[in-house]
């Protein structure tokens, strides 16, 4: 496949096989081996680049990403953040200045999103770096030398323009094309962010004999709102849903800043959490509990779906070949939805568990409620007795007590690395109960409550 982008300024067309990393062409075919592999599945940042298209920079794991995802892009690596004539970059001075770097293999991931967020004027610097990881500095430091550069000017150099491309066959423009090709080959892999995919490669050394990617597709990066709905296309990046839910759906947008990294929420899309079925992805739970509409469309036929009736069991989704997920639509309004994440770490880790709730209550009574969890079964579901067991009554601690008995009807959640059986349907539980402490006015966020 050919693939042209700018690299460090130079426009490059590279001939590649379509699953080539772009960590492996920097350090293989460019010998550029600033960017470097630490874990190479998206959890470490120390292949941190960034890349620039006509919606702006954005930080990247070189690691997941794949040449052909940068065809018609810019790509900026730690080689290029310096000048031409080798000033440095504030980012690179900062950290020279408040000793952001001891070993320094995770330094040049740590500048190349410092970089990023410096250009895009960002200094929410615990959000840009939780996904890059250092082993012997410390992030103090780091946070220091952040913090240091904000208001330097952004070197002139930074400013790429990505070059202009004529369409390639592998990666369709328009929608029509697109699910006319996946129709007529169903056997292909469809790629959209490559944070699954991406792992499949590096990961399973896995062969993907035939891959189309849905990036340039510019029809599924669709999102319009109205009065009443909300409609997101599958190609929309999940640093995008974060934007939209922060506005509309506040804790639902809180649920998603800690989803992965900034570098894994830039390449992420929502179609492919909620196509690749698994029951531990964060936005199924929370969309279920919406009362969300998926959209699906094979071929020149369409069709439209409850989201929750998509996962079907474990790996199984309600999809037939060929068929590809387009959309979601949701309320607008849905004031009372709670979204809850319990994971190990804070950041950059994938749920054990993902509650969310949307009960309305209306003059004490509970009038309404669709509560979904991820990580109680083999697909992300409703907790239909709890719900059955909350509607009509009082909303009150001892209603509280009784429904929350009920998710040991509704799950029999499995022990694995993430969590023991038992401490899932605990958690659930007592999910239930912070969600109502939060409902009084208490204090239950693990950043809100203190000693
Ligand atoms: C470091 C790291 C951290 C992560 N953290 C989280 C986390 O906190 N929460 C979380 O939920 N997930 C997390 N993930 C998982 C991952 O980000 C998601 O599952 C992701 O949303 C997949 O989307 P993608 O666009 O990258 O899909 P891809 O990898 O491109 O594709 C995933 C699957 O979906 C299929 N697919 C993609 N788009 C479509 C479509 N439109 N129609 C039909 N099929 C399609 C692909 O063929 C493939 O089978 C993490 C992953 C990594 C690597
Ligand atoms: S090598 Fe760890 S994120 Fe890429
Ligand atoms: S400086 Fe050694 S890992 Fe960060």
């Amino acid at each position: 496949m050919e693939v042209t982008f700018l690299l460090n300024g130079e426009t490059i067309c590279a001939d590649a096989q379509p699953t080539t990393t772009l960590l492996d062409w920097l350090r293989n075919d460019r010998g550029l081996c600033g960017t470097k592999e630490g874990c190479n599945e998206g959890d470490c940042g120390a292949c941190t680049v960034m890349v620039t298209d006509a919606t702006g920079a954005k930080s990247l794991n070189a690691c997941i990403l794949f040449l052909p995802q940068l065809h018609g892009k810019a790509v900026r690596t730690v080689e290029g953040i310096a000048g031409p004539d080798g000033a440095l970059h504030p980012v690179q001075q900062a950290m020279i200045d408040h000793h952001g770097s001891q070993c320094g293999f995770c330094t040049p991931g740590f500048v190349a999103a410092m970089a990023t967020a410096h250009l895009a004027g960002r200094t929410d610097h615990d959000d840009v770096l939780a996904g890059n990881l250092c082993r012997c500095t410390g992030y103090a430091p780091i946070i220091r030398a952040a913090k240091a550069a904000e208001n330097a000017p952004v070197p002139e150099w930074m400013q790429d323009r990505p070059p202009l491309v004529d369409d390639v066959p592998y990666a369709p423009e328009s929608l029509d094309e697109l699910a006319a090709f996946y129709a007529a080959n169903p056997g292909a892999t469809l790629v959209a962010g490559a944070t699954d995919v991406g792992l499949w490669v590096t990961k399973q050394l896995r062969d993907l004999e035939q891959v189309v990617f849905l990036h340039r597709c510019a029809d599924l990066q669709d999102v319009s709102v109205t009065d009443d709905l909300i409609h997101i296309g599958a190609g929309v990046t999940m640093a995008e849903v974060l934007g939209v839910m922060g506005e509309h759906h506040p804790s639902y947008g809180e649920l998603i800043r800690r989803y992965g990294s900034d570098q894994v929420r830039n390449a992420a899309t929502i179609g492919g959490n909620i196509a690749n079925g698994s029951p531990i992805g964060d936005n199924p739970p929370a969309l279920i509990a919406l009362g969300a509409m998926l959209h699906l469309r094979q071929g020149e036929s369409t069709r439209e779906i409850p989201i929750e009736d998509f996962f079907l069991s474990y790996g199984k989704q309600d999809r037939v070949p060929g068929e590809l997920v387009t959309g979601v639509t949701l309320p607008r309004q849905a004031p009372d939805l709670r979204c809850y994440k319990i994971s190990k770490r804070f950041d950059q880790d994938i749920s054990a568990v993902c509650g969310c709730f949307n009960i309305a209550v209306a003059g004490g009574i509970v009038t309404s409620a669709r509560i979904a969890f991820g990580g109680m079964a083999g697909i992300p579901a409703r907790a239909s007795q709890v719900e059955a067991a909350l509607v009509g009554q009082s909303w009150t601690q001892a209603t509280i007590d009784q429904a929350a008995k009920a998710f040991a009807d509704d799950f029999t959640p499995m022990s694995d690395m993430r969590a023991s059986a038992s401490y899932r349907l605990q958690i659930a539980q007592n999910l239930l109960h912070r969600h109502f402490a939060q409902s009084q006015g208490q204090a239950t966020n693990v950043l809100e409550v203190s000693a």
